[in-house]
C-alpha cells in the first residue's frame, strides 16, 4: 500500500498565475490574497452547513459504511447471476457511473473475456435507436437493470423502466422483479412506491444528495461494485480530500484555491470557459461528469437574495492528445476566454514501448525505443508550454495513478470546488430551475394534463411567435 501522501492528487496552478504566463494574462497572487476573506467565508459556510440541506453529499465518505455491505452483497448477486448490468438513468444518475467505471476498469471492459463481471451499459438517452440496439445485443433473461432516479419520476428513466419491465414480464414472467434494482429517494417520487409494490431490491439516495453530487452514494457505488471496483477505497479517497478541505486558508485548501482562481478567471479575466482536458483515456468521461457538475450547479440567473445575475463559467471537455489535433489551435490562438484544466496521470497502469523501425526515415525512427507513456507526457508538456507562450491560463491536476482512492479524491475535489464557487457567487448551487421549464414544456407537448402547470405551459407555447418560413431553408 502506498503511503498516503504518495497517493495524493495535486493541483498545480503555476500557469494560471501572472508569475507563470505574464502579468497581462495571468492572475496576480495579490488578487488571490484579496479574495482570501471571501474564500474563507465560503469555506466556513460549507463547513457550517455540511451534512444539512443540500450538503448531505459532504457526509457520503463517512455515512455510507452502513450500506456498503448491502451494496457488496447485491453486487456479488449480480456478478454471480447476470451476464449484463444496465443502468437506466440520466444526468447525475448516469454520468458518475460512466466516469468511474471507465476510469477504474479495463478500457475495453465489455469486450474483455475474462473480466470477471457482467458487461456494463449505461443508457442515459432515449434515442429509440439506442435502446433498440441495446436490446439487439443483450439477453434480458440474463440482464440486471439498475433503475436510478433521485426524483423517482424522471420521464426519460421511467420510460425506459416501462419498456424494460414490460419486456421482462413477457420474457420471464414470474420472478421478473429479480432483474431490477431500484436506486431512489426514500420517500419522494414514484419509483420507491413502484419498487415497494413489486418487491424490488432497493437502495436509497440519502437526503441532501442531489443527482450530480450522488456518485459516492449507492447511485455510483453499486454500479462500481458490480464492476469489481473497490468502493471502500473510493470513499477513503474522498475522505482524504475532505481532510485537505478542512482549512480555510485559500493557499492550502486545493478545492478552495480552485474555486477562487476560477472565480477570478471568470469574473476578472474574461475566461468564461473552462476546458477540462484529461491526458488519459480512462479519465475521458470524468470530464463529462465534471461538465454537468459545474454547469448545472453554477449557471444561475439570480443570487440567493434574488438579485438578477447570469453567472456560470461554461465547462467543456477535450481529450489529450486527441484534441491537440482538433481544438488546440483555438486554445492557443483564439479568444482569451478559456482556462485549460489538464488532468495528468503520473504512472499509467501499462507501459508500451514503441518498436524500432523505419531507419531510413529519421523523424519516424527517432520514436523507436521510447514508450507511448513518454510520448504522451512529452505532448502534454508541449501543449502546456505552447499555451503558456501564448499567454493562456492553464492548470494541471495530477493523479499519481488512476486508482479507486485517487478517483475518490478527484470526485470530491470537484464537488467541493463547486460548492465553494456557489458560495463565492452567492447562488444556490444545488437547484436546477432552468431545467424545469424544458421538462414542463415537453410534458405539455405530450398532452399531459395531470397538473395545471402543463396546461398553462401548453397555452404559453401556443402563443409563441410562429416560425417565419424564410428562416427555414
Ligand atoms: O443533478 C441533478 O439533480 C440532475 O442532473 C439529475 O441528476 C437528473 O435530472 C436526473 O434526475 P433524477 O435522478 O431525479 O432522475
Amino acid at each position: 500500500m502506498k503511503k498516503n501522501n504518495e497517493n495524493m492528487i495535486t493541483l498545480d496552478v503555476n500557469y494560471m498565475m501572472s508569475d507563470g504566463i505574464g502579468y497581462q494574462y495571468g492572475i496576480d497572487a495579490a488578487e488571490v490574497d484579496q479574495m482570501a476573506f471571501a474564500a474563507q467565508s465560503a469555506q466556513h459556510a460549507v463547513e457550517k452547513a455540511r451534512g444539512t440541506g443540500w450538503l448531505g453529499w459532504t457526509e457520503l465518505p463517512y455515512n455510507q459504511s452502513a450500506v456498503l455491505d448491502q451494496i457488496e452483497d447485491a453486487a456479488a448477486y449480480v456478478r454471480a447471476n447476470f451476464e449484463a448490468f444496465v443502468v437506466l438513468g440520466i444526468g447525475g444518475s448516469a454520468l458518475g457511473p460512466i466516469a468511474v467505471q471507465a476510469a477504474l476498469n479495463h478500457l475495453r471492459w465489455n469486450e474483455l473475456e475474462d473480466r470477471g463481471g457482467p458487461k456494463f451499459y449505461v443508457e442515459d438517452n432515449i434515442d429509440p435507436e439506442r435502446i433498440a440496439s441495446l436490446l439487439d445485443i443483450i439477453d434480458v433473461k440474463k440482464t440486471c437493470f439498475n433503475v436510478i432516479t433521485k426524483s423517482g419520476r424522471t420521464a426519460e428513466t421511467m420510460s425506459q423502466y416501462l419498456i424494460i419491465s414490460d419486456l421482462l414480464k413477457k420474457e420471464i414472467g414470474d420472478g421478473w422483479q429479480k432483474h431490477i434494482i431500484a436506486t431512489t429517494d426514500k420517500e419522494k417520487g414514484n419509483l420507491i412506491k413502484i419498487g415497494r409494490d413489486e418487491g424490488f431490491r432497493m437502495f436509497v439516495i440519502p437526503d441532501g444528495v442531489g443527482g450530480r453530487f450522488s456518485e459516492l452514494s449507492p447511485v455510483g457505488l453499486l454500479p462500481a461494485a458490480v464492476c469489481g471496483i473497490d468502493i471502500r477505497e473510493m470513499l477513503k479517497g474522498a475522505a482524504a480530500m475532505d481532510a485537505r478541505c478542512k482549512t480555510d486558508d485559500v493557499w492550502k485548501n486545493p478545492a478552495l484555491l480552485e474555486a477562487a482562481l476560477q472565480y477570478l478567471a471568470n469574473e476578472g479575466h474574461h475566461a468564461n470557459i473552462q476546458v477540462v482536458m484529461p491526458y488519459a483515456d480512462s479519465l475521458k468521461y470524468m470530464a463529462d461528469w465534471f461538465c454537468q457538475l459545474w454547469a448545472e450547479s453554477l449557471g444561475k440567473n439570480q443570487t440567493r437574495k434574488k438579485m438578477p445575475v447570469n453567472c456560470g463559467q461554461t465547462p467543456t471537455k477535450a481529450l489529450g492528445v486527441t484534441d491537440q489535433h482538433s481544438q488546440l489551435q483555438l486554445y492557443t490562438e483564439g479568444p482569451f476566454d478559456k482556462v485549460i484544466t489538464f488532468i495528468k496521470v503520473e504512472k499509467f497502469r501499462k507501459e508500451v514501448e514503441i518498436a524500432h523501425g523505419c531507419k531510413d526515415f529519421a523523424d519516424v525512427a527517432f520514436l523507436g525505443g521510447k514508450t507511448l507513456n513518454q510520448l504522451l507526457d512529452a505532448e502534454l508538456k508541449g501543449t502546456e508550454f505552447a499555451l503558456c507562450q501564448a499567454g493562456r491560463m492553464n492548470q494541471t491536476i495530477t493523479l499519481p495513478e488512476v486508482n479507486a482512492n485517487t478517483v475518490g479524491q478527484l470526485l470530491y475535489f470537484f464537488e467541493m470546488a463547486t460548492a465553494y464557487m456557489g458560495e463565492l457567487l452567492d447562488i444556490d448551487a444545488f437547484n436546477q430551475p432552468g431545467v424545469e421549464n424544458s421538462k414542463t414544456a415537453s410534458f405539455a407537448v405530450l398532452g399531459n394534463t395531470m397538473e395545471s402547470k402543463y396546461t398553462e405551459k401548453a397555452k404559453e407555447m401556443q402563443e409563441q411567435t410562429a416560425p417565419v418560413k424564410r428562416y427555414i431553408l
